[in-house]
């Protein structure tokens, strides 16, 4: 890692959490705490850009965190924190919703997709949502961002907004020693992991959610252990038996599905799942599947419990994150404030 080299990435606390969440984004968030300075953050200013029940975002901030260190997230090494505790995030928010050209937010697909038809009735913050996703980023210079394909457009904002400054105030910004010019830098996106599309249980096209009005689509991580059993005894399978070869799932969404959470959870690689089970009916590998998700997601489940019993000890944590935060995050923003021209104590 050169010494630079920054981790961040933050997650929304709406709803609760799932299978999908944990194989898509919280595996690769802990794998790259083994090699990379990170940040992680919970970011709570994202989730009131749609009405919020206040007590259910309380507990939804604490459940996030709880379900974090649950997994391995090690809040002594990595720094785990809700974004509304640093104010560096809205601080940069608002300067570079005057760095961002309407234009570029007008092409923003998921803003298009939350607000739905009734554009007028959405909230001015949904539509800046993306300005604020990169002052989380760029608020520490952060320079690796985690995320989920449906993230990438987003990306390539933060990383227009980081050129469109460091052109902008190119002269103040070689003034206070940036040699290159370079204040910001362009911040890459890392899409991996072992299953970045986890797909529901009851129909293989359509991405596990919270927002599935269906609970058996989804794995809760907060499932007790007859209850993951139960949804993976139901989920929705085909006639056929298990192919030997990947070629073989080709037209399964179901069957591929199902074997790429197998794969993820046990650490394997789909090829390897296949020569496993292929040839079976569905009903011994979906005991093996069953057998396997409870063993690994159960605890989780106990030890999220456990945790949110506990919520004193989470703020602390979360207290205990966003001072390390501020202390990265605020001799940037004055050296933003300096670059800009504003006047600061
Ligand atoms: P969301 O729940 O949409 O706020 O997403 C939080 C994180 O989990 C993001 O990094 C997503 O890309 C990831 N994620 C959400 N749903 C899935 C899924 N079904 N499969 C894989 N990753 C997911
Ligand atoms: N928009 C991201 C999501 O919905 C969450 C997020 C907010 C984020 N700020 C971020 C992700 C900064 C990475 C970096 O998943």
């Amino acid at each position: 890692m050169k010494l630079q080299e920054r981790v961040f990435s933050g997650m929304q606390p709406t709803g609760s959490l799932h299978l999908g969440n944990y194989l898509g984004a919280m595996v690769q968030w802990i794998e790259m705490q083994k090699t990379h300075a990170c940040i992680y953050c919970v970011v709570d200013l994202h989730a009131i850009t749609v009405w919020q029940d206040p007590k259910e975002l309380r507990d939804a901030i604490r459940q996030v965190t709880a379900a974090y260190i649950a997994s391995g997230l090690d809040p002594k090494k990595s720094i785990l924190f809700n974004q509304s505790q640093v104010s560096a995030h809205a601080e940069l928010a608002w300067i570079f919703n005057c760095v961002a050209r309407l234009g570029w937010l007008n092409r923003m697909t998921q803003f298009k997709e939350k607000a739905g038809k009734d554009r007028e009735a959405a909230s001015v913050g949904l539509y800046a949502y993306p300005n604020l996703m990169a002052a989380d980023i760029l608020a520490y210079r952060a320079t690796h961002v985690p995320v989920g394909e449906d993230q990438k457009q987003h990306l390539e904002l933060a990383r227009d907004i980081a050129q469109k400054f460091n052109n902008d105030f190119r002269a103040q910004i070689e003034a206070l020693g940036h040699a290159d010019g370079e204040f910001f830098p362009q911040p890459d996106p890392v899409i991996m992991g072992p299953a970045t599309r986890v797909m529901s249980l009851r129909d293989g096209t359509k991405k596990m959610s919270k927002s599935d009005p269906s609970d058996l689509s989804r794995i809760n991580l907060t499932d007790d252990a007859d209850t993951i059993a139960r949804k993976i005894q139901k989920a929705k399978t085909d006639p056929e038996p298990l192919p030997s070869e990947i070629a073989g799932l080709a037209g399964r969404p179901e069957a591929d599905n199902l074997v790429g959470i197998y794969a993820a959870l046990a650490g394997k690689t789909k090829e390897a799942a296949l020569a496993e089970f292929g040839g079976q009916q569905f009903s011994s590998f979906k005991k093996a599947l069953a057998e396997l998700a409870v063993a690994r997601l159960a605890p989780l489940g106990d030890e999220i419990r456990r945790m949110t019993g506990d919520p004193v000890e989470i703020d602390r944590v979360l207290a205990d994150g966003s001072a390390r935060a501020r202390e990265i995050a605020t001799p940037i923003m004055n050296e933003v404030k300096d670059i800009v021209g504003l006047i600061r104590s």
